[in-house]
């Protein structure tokens, strides 16, 4: 294949077989340009084959852009370091649904709409009863959250914009409070309402740790470190579940299953899953020692182990989350008198290693954001099973954001992908009685 300028635009041409196709090259404001492939099978008879879709855009999107070489992540074009430096997790709510910092009184209607819908159904309380005290809190979020279709499947007409952005509203208002009961039920503590009063991530501390028999005071510190993580993770082009949540959104499905469907896939260790893994890497590493015995088993390919927390299909260079990750877990343990802490220490010891070693650096398996926010999380006191369900919570503004965005791109239909199929032949059905 190669591609040329004609003119006012240009192609790709490729030649299949006895066939020349012509392809439209497309630019984006930044970044690659894409060959629309949409005529591929219609003009050639052939699918385009690209598993785990490596180099493949599934849509166009003005919400995020990555450039996996340098290391930038912008958000509406504003870049992930000022972001979590400067605003807080509201605003950014706002920038990724809207497209634009809120003006003052923007962010009061934003944040007071937030505020006001953080409350559930006082139905939902009950489908927590059905799950053992032990259920992973993921498996808590899957079906409660998804529940919440139930609630409002009849008053969610996504073709009405007024809608969509009420929905959006009310998922990223009520994860944090079903998180925070799951993470009550889970320790055998009563529910805490949402509290008008307090700030988004200050409500969500209170929620997890207050308790009825006594005043809970908010710390800053620790309020502000998470509502940065919380930053830190709320949307991230498309990676697996917000092109799990996209893709479920194509069919028209309603939003809050949408989402559930996001939170089943973040669960995986690969992905949103990485933080609780890394963490449990650590532990089991243990000491400073230990580390090249787990460098080796990580290069080992029959090993099967693989350094939980390091590479990422797109940075090839640095993750920015995980340098802001690093420097806010190094002020949270700084804050809270942790100076000791022996998975720091394995932490840091691990990724100078890893990050000397030839195998790492040709690979270019740098830490990912996962690497440094479990034990951040930790010292927060979350327990680690809790670690992807704040992801989730985090990443839900981004979920609703390209769900909404996918609903009101024109270019956008039912996905549905095709296949190599490499399995039988025709063939006759032979009745069991002649079967050898
Ligand atoms: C997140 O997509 C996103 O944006 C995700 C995310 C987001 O915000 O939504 O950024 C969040 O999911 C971060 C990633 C968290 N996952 C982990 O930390 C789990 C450990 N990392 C890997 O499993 C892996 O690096 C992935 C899944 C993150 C990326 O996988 P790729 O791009 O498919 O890369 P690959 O599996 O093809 O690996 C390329 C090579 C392989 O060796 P070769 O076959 O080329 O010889 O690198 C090796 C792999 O064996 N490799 C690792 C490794 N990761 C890749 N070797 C050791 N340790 C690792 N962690």
């Amino acid at each position: 294949m190669d591609s040329k300028s004609t003119g006012t635009s240009s192609t790709a041409t490729l030649k299949v077989k006895d066939h020349t196709v012509e392809m439209p090259l497309r630019s984006g404001t930044i970044g690659p340009d894409v060959i629309d492939v949409g005529k591929l099978y219609k003009e050639t008879d052939c699918f385009n084959y690209d598993p785990g879709f490596t180099s493949t855009a599934n849509c166009s999107s003005k919400i995020t852009y990555i450039d996996g070489d340098k290391g930038v992540l912008l958000h509406r074009g504003y870049p992930i370091d000022q972001l979590a430096e400067q605003s807080n997790f509201v605003e950014v709510c706002h920038l990724l649904l809207n497209g634009e910092l809120p003006t003052e009184s923007e962010y009061q209607e934003f944040s007071g709409a937030i505020t006001r819908h953080t409350m559930v159904h006082e139905q939902m309380t009950r489908f927590f009863t059905g799950f053992r005290r032990d259920a992973h809190p993921m498996a808590v979020m899957c079906g409660v959250v998804g529940a919440l279709s139930a609630f409002y499947h009849d008053s969610t007409d996504i073709n009405d914009p007024e809608q969509r952005t009420i929905a959006a509203r009310r998922l990223i208002a009520k994860m944090p409070t079903i998180a925070a009961m799951a993470y009550k039920y889970a320790i055998g503590q009563p529910f805490i309402y949402p509290r008008n009063d307090l700030d988004y991530t200050s409500n969500f501390l209170q929620m997890c740790f207050a308790v009825p028999c006594e005043p809970y005071t908010v710390d800053p510190v620790i309020s502000r470190a998470l509502d940065r993580i919380f930053i830190l993770h709320a949307d991230h082009e498309q990676n697996a579940s917000t092109s799990t949540v996209r893709l479920a959104g194509s069919s028209g499905a309603n939003p809050f299953a949408c989402i559930a469907a996001g939170i089943a896939c973040l669960w995986g260790p690969a992905h949103g899953g990485a933080n609780e893994a890394a963490l449990n890497m650590l532990k089991e590493i243990g000491s400073v020692d230990r580390i090249p015995e787990y460098v080796k088993k990580a290069k080992d390919k029959t090993s099967g182990f693989r350094l939980m927390g390091f590479g990422h299909r797109v940075y090839k260079n640095y993750d920015p989350r995980a340098k802001v990750m690093q420097k806010t877990c190094h002020e949270v343990l700084d804050a809270l008198g942790i100076r000791d802490e022996p998975l720091l220490k394995v932490a840091m010891e691990l990724e100078r290693i890893a990050l000397e070693d030839d195998y790492f650096v040709e690979k270019k398996l740098y830490p990912n954001i996962d690497f440094y926010s479990g034990i951040t999380l930790r010292a927060l006191n979350f327990p680690v099973e809790m670690f992807t369900v704040l992801f989730a919570v985090a990443r839900t503004v981004g979920w609703v954001a390209q769900w909404k965005e996918m609903i009101e791109d024109p270019e956008q239909r039912i996905g549905r992908p095709r296949q190599l199929y490499v399995g039988e032949a025709s063939r006759e059905f032979i009745p069991r009685t002649e079967r050898g």
